[in-house]
């Protein structure tokens, strides 16, 4: 049933009404710095703090992590938060409901069922400590108790009425998938029978599904909770929320296996940067879900024929997902071992090790397609060249891409245009790449200076006008200030914050991380003095390269009336010795 959208509106309304001061001081001891505040960097271990929160452009800055961003940003990182949790965290604080598009608030309905679950969960592992045969089972296993409390085990007993007598009303207990009821006679039965049971929980750490492990012959070794409100299997992975929970800062990578015994063992022996599919293959969502939390996936498989076939399916998800920023590697276990028997027998050292040296993305895909081809003749490496190009396809114009079809090109002997890729990979040229003036380091520093104020001082924006020349003018970079000016001109009272958030995902977002705080030691004189300085530096280009494009355009046609009217009040605004 999912919610709809969050409307982005709402979502710069509440960064309006928020405080990132507020929201960062009430986890961080937080000291004024003139203009901003300071503390030690959460996200690494430091004795001088390099951590500031901007209150006017309700931002902060750490600059030994290198991190930045407004509220919803900051409990992202901080609290762990996906982006959706994180606007609820927000709008918490604050007592709003969060709306979704097509109205209905999620939340209402979902608050019964997550109640039973955490209720279930309770009594789950009540039943472990008073079930012999199963603390025996779990003994047996090598799970130390430690570690059944860090997962929330527990144990379903042997009854078909243990868990349904618990509830008074089953009513939520049925919709969270625990309990179902017989249609021809209205009775209701515990799903989870005799099993050792693993909570499955979402990135706040609530419950949301169970699996269980049975005790006896089941024919079904592990049974998982049905498809819920809450839980999709194929969005979902265990051992996702003790992961991040094992860790302050970012996870250098996070290890995909296929058991939840696995994933458990793996901790226990102090490798808790481990999750589990839940019985089923890598989907792109997954991927998804990892990637929020890491870099770096190692997917572990059985160095079996299903191992491989199962990583291919995996390679195949991860292929539009991967770039030079998210990486996937693979690493295969030896015959007859899965990760839970491995890292028993050969301990963390050992197994880290194996990690360590697991197969890149490129190299487990050549290999894969080698298998199916004879490189030493000519129609064998044009079979492989037909093979390897619809997985190039699917890949992200990106350094990892180019450099694989480079390896294609050298084992193929044939051009890397063969794989459909272009020569030049960049992208984005201005729509007057003629007459773009070149990169020249001056003009970029002024334009981060500007940007700079303007996210400062949003109403500087009101400064700021012939936005169609600035946005012509084809400078590297100027799309991102014409856009920061009109957004401000359409939001007289946002903060940088909220622009930040209006770009949220894409790379102007990045590179307004990457501005910085400005020097505490410019007053607000300063700063409009220097913004209308870098405003007139960029115009004065801007008409440069507007005139350099009359120049090269007349070279080649009759240029109209109205184009030399304009050319020539340009030449007689600009100096003639700063003309080119
Ligand atoms: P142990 O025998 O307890 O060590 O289990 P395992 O984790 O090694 O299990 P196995 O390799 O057999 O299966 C890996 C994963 O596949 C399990 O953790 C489950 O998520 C899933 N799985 C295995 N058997 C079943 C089953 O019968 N039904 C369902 N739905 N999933 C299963
Ligand atoms: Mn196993």
């Amino acid at each position: 049933m999912a919610g709809g959208r969050i409307p982005q509106s709402f979502v710069l309304d509440l960064l309006s009404r928020a405080d990132i001061v507020e929201v960062i001081g009430s986890r961080l001891e937080l000291k004024r710095a003139g203009r901003e505040f300071k503390a030690l960097s959460p996200f690494s271990n430091e004795k001088s703090p390099s951590f500031f929160v901007s209150p006017t452009k309700q931002f902060y800055h750490c600059f030994s992590s290198g991190k930045s961003g407004n509220a919803i940003g900051f409990l992202m990182e901080y609290d762990r938060l996906t982006f959706v949790e994180a606007v609820e965290e927000l709008a918490g604080r604050l007592g709003i409901e969060v709306p979704r598009e097509g109205g209905q608030f999620e939340r209402l309905v979902l608050d019964g069922p997550l109640d039973a679950l955490a209720a279930a969960q309770r009594f789950f592992s009540e039943q472990l400590r008073k079930h012999q045969p199963a603390i025996d089972y779990l003994k047996k296993r090598g799970v130390s108790g430690e570690t059944a409390k860090t997962f929330g085990m527990g144990f379903a007993p042997d009854s078909w009425d243990a868990l349904s007598h618990f509830f008074d009303d089953p009513k939520h207990a049925i919709d969270a998938g625990l309990l179902k009821k017989k249609e021809e006679t209205g009775r209701v039965f515990d799903v989870f029978r005799n099993r050792v049971m693993f909570p499955i929980r979402d990135a706040r750490g609530r419950v949301i599904a169970f699996g269980g492990r049975t005790l006896a012959d089941d024919p079904a070794k592990y049974l998982n909770s049905p498809e819920t409100a809450l839980f999709h299997k194929g969005r979902n992975l265990f051992g996702l929320y003790e992961a991040k929970q094992s860790r302050k800062s970012a996870l250098p990578h996070l290890i995909v296996v296929e058991g939840y015994m696995d994933t458990v063992m793996l901790a226990q022996h102090g490798i808790r940067e481990v999750v589990a599919t839940l019985g089923t293959a890598t989907t792109r969502e997954h991927l998804t879900l990892l990637f929020k939390s890491t870099s770096k996936v190692v997917f572990c498989f059985d160095g079996d024929r299903a191992g491989h076939s199962a990583a291919w399916r995996a390679l195949e998800q991860a292929l539009p997902e991967v770039d030079e920023k998210r990486e996937c590697v693979f690493m295969f276990l030896p015959d007859g071992h899965d990760p839970d028997s491995l890292v028993q027998e050969i301990g963390e050292e050992a197994f880290r090790k194996r990690v360590d040296e697991a197969l890149s993305l490129s190299t487990f895909l050549l290999g894969e397609l080698n298998k199916q081809t004879n490189l030493a003749t000519l129609d064998g490496r044009a079979k492989l060249a037909g093979l390897a190009k619809p997985h190039v396809a699917k890949m992200k114009d990106s350094p990892l891409r180019s450099l694989l079809v480079d390896e294609l090109s050298r084992i193929t002997r044939l051009r890397r245009e063969e794989f459909g890729v272009a020569v030049s990979s960049d992208s984005e040229a201005p729509a007057r790449a003629l007459s773009a003036p070149p990169l020249d380091a001056g003009s970029v520093r002024v334009l981060k200076l500007a940007l700079q104020y303007l996210v400062e001082r949003p109403d500087l924006a009101d400064q700021v006008s012939e936005l169609e020349l600035l946005a012509e003018s084809g400078l590297p970079g100027i799309s991102m200030l014409v856009e920061a000016v009109e957004f401000f001109h359409e939001n007289p009272s946002a903060h940088g914050g909220q622009l930040h958030e209006h770009w949220r995902g894409t790379p102007k977002a990045a590179a307004l991380e990457r501005l910085g705080p400005l020097s505490a030691a410019l007053d607000d004189a300063a700063i409009e003095r220097e913004f209308t300085d870098a405003i007139n530096h960029l115009r004065h280009k801007a008409m440069q390269s507007r005139i350099d494009w009359f120049k090269a355009e007349s070279a080649v046609r009759e240029l109209g009336s109205a184009e030399l009217a304009e050319w020539q009040a340009l030449q007689a605004l600009l100096p003639r010795r700063s003309q080119r």
